[in-house]
């Protein structure tokens, strides 16, 4: 599997000016970039006018959103559904996000509505959790196959945007004790993720004041499947580096089916 780097804009920037600048210079210096994939997470307004500006079917970014509502649609005023960002051409959509559990009050049991919501409409759901809590009770009642379909984003709030990031080795022991819970919770058989096997069909990303100088450590060293990116995102030059290095640190490329390389065209 390519490292996953997803940006996550949040509320910013401040305009669609600087957003379709910050955008184009994103996607001209990522051209090259071929063994990772690269999310970009817009505010919700932004999504339309920087999705047309990519050409389909073999572009290397794809979009997600920063949330998402539970319904498909009605009266639910300010929210935006699963299936309206679908339609606008996301595939992905990050839910759980710290900040949304901090200021607007978000529960695990609303992020569990949202995860269901969000499969439904085809998009995959990033669920960010600082704890094995927040992971059992957001992925409550999931089918094996919908499971499979998650990537979790292990994001320690004391870690996000405050420029001190989880070090490596403890941000592998909790990869490692994300794995190990839902390998003794497999023998109780009471998991949500019976028999899953998160190595392989669950991928697992770091996030919280990730940098082009350490975003490698957490991809070689601590073995993440990929990174989720707030800050640094931001500047588009960082942003690149950022994505080049991992490259480099993760030469092999992998030998992909046309079906991989081009799914759009599927
Ligand atoms: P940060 O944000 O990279 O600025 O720490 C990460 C996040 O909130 O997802």
């Amino acid at each position: 599997m390519k490292p996953l780097i997803v940006a996550n804009w949040k509320m910013n920037p401040a305009t669609l000016a600087e957003a379709k600048r910050l955008f184009d210079s994103i996607k001209r210096g990522i051209k090259n970039v071929k063994n990772a994939e690269i999310v970009i997470c817009p505010p919700f307004v932004y999504l339309s006018a920087l999705e047309s500006e990519i050409m389909r079917p073999s572009f290397a970014i794809s979009f997600g959103g920063q949330s998402c509502f539970w319904e498909e649609k009605g009266a639910f005023t300010g929210e935006v559904s699963p299936k309206m960002l679908k339609d606008l051409g996301c595939d992905y959509v990050i839910l759980g996000h710290s900040e949304r559990r901090k200021y607007l009050k978000e529960t695990d049991e609303m992020i569990n509505k949202k995860i269901k919501a969000a499969l439904k409409s085809d998009l995959t759901p990033i669920l960010c959790i600082e704890n094995i809590s927040q992971l059992k009770k957001g992925t409550k009642d999931l089918l094996r196959k919908e499971q499979k379909k998650l990537i979790i984003a292990y994001e320690p709030v004391f870690a996000i945007g405050t420029g001190k990031p989880c070090i490596p080795e403890k941000a592998k022991e909790m990869k490692t004790a994300i794995k190990k819970i839902i390998g003794e919770e497999d023998k109780s058989s009471s998991s949500p993720f019976v028999a899953a096997r998160v190595n392989e069909d669950i991928s697992i990303i770091y996030g919280g004041s990730v940098n082009s100088q350490n975003a490698t450590d957490y991809i070689k060293m601590a073995g993440f499947q990929g990174l989720l990116v707030g800050g640094a995102s931001l500047d588009s030059e960082e942003f690149i580096k950022l994505a080049k290095n991992v490259t480099r640190a993760c030469p092999v490329v992998e030998l992909r089916s046309l079906r991989d390389c081009a799914p759009k065209l599927f």
